[in-house]
């Protein structure tokens, strides 16, 4: 049986939060058994940022020990290094051909990075879901497991696709589709400061990394308010970020206990706030302990990272010479 193919990716940009892990890894895990999976480091996404190259190398080390000890399979999953697959970059310059400058221009996490960067405005950030368009068709992907924050990327993705077979006349690419792990919207995992959702420079993350103590500490200091003082009243941002959090990790009879709670006014924020703790940390430190053991293992990791780009360059290099067949690059001599 032919398995749809599914492609996703991380930037090296630090430790993986909840956000990432709820918002992707777990689908991951979830495909890698029934999906021909694609899971790589988007290292060269990540140099829109300019890290140096000890951060560069440190953070795609740290991202690929994060898969494996979340439980990507390298048996199951192919695991690979963007930056060891260079046909994505050949491809890229072809997408960018027919990528306009005022769609890339509109697209939000544009305007927001160059706002929070004013001086580092460059035209990788410009071209960013160029490239991640390649990532994903240069795999013929059905599926992309992303997070609520990568819908418009994804929909450029779509767009990038589609045009190319219009251009060509041919279906070289399937147009992918968002993955959800239960079939409903894509998530968005909230942060601890009260508003918006969780990152890995915002200062309001829980990472799997980090050492229980300080998880107890970070959500013991998240943002509330004073408090209900009417039954049954809206809870303000914050307060349902909390919530939604608890919704993320807890059991239903926990929700249902702080819900309760709310909305007969007797909730205290700090007991909930200890039990979505303790409820992180069931998660995270089991990831923690494999992380730790991983990262002293540079020949496996070494290993993994070999076979994947080894398993992803060979789908890549089929697509790439699909690609430039159609396009009309034809040998003269
Ligand atoms: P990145 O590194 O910002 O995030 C990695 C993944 O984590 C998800 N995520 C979240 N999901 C829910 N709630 C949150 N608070 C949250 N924060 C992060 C993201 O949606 C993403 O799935 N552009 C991508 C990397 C990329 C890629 C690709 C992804 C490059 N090429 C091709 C898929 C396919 C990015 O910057 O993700």
């Amino acid at each position: 049986m032919i398995k749809p193919i599914v492609v996703s990716g991380i930037r090296p940009t630090g430790y993986l939060h909840l956000g990432n892990y709820y918002g992707a890894v777990r689908n991951f895990l979830r495909m890698q058994e029934d999906y021909n999976c694609y899971f790589f480091i988007a290292d060269i996404h990540s140099l829109t940022t300019h890290p140096t190259p000890e951060n560069l190398q440190a953070g795609v080390k740290q991202v690929l020990a994060e898969y494996l000890a979340c439980g990507i399979d390298p048996e199951k999953s192919t695991i690979f290094i963007q930056s060891d697959v260079p046909e994505v970059c050949e491809l890229y310059t072809f997408l960018n051909m027919n990528a306009y400058l005022g769609e890339l221009e509109r697209t939000t996490s544009f305007k927001e990075k160059a706002r929070k960067q004013p001086e580092n405005v460059n035209a990788g950030l410009l071209t960013y879901p160029v490239l991640m368009a390649a990532d994903i068709i240069i795999h013929k992907a059905e599926f992309v497991p992303v997070g609520k924050d990568q819908e418009q990327n994804l929909e450029m993705a779509r767009k990038f696709a589609g045009r190319f077979n219009r251009m060509y006349k041919q279906e070289v690419f399937p147009i992918p589709r968002p993955f959800t792990f239960d079939g409903g919207d894509m998530i968005k995992v909230p942060g601890l400061d009260g508003s918006g959702k969780m990152g890995k420079s915002e200062g309001n993350g829980v990472f799997l990394y980090e050492d229980p103590k300080e998880i107890r500490k970070k959500v013991m200091r998240a943002v509330t308010d004073a408090g209900p003082t009417e039954p049954n009243s809206k809870k303000t941002e914050p307060v349902e970020n909390l919530f939604t959090l608890l919704k993320i990790v807890s059991t239903p009879d926990v929700v249902d206990h702080f819900e309760k709670a709310y909305n007969s006014c007797e909730i205290r924020y700090g007991d909930l706030k200890k039990q979505l703790a303790e409820d992180i940390i069931a998660v995270t430190a089991p990831i923690r302990e494999r992380i730790l053991e991983i990262l002293k293992d540079d020949a496996y990791l070494a290993q993994v990272a070999r076979i994947g780009a080894e398993k992803a360059r060979e789908s890549a290099v089929r697509t790439l010479q699909e690609v430039k067949e159609v396009i009309g690059f034809k040998r003269l001599f």
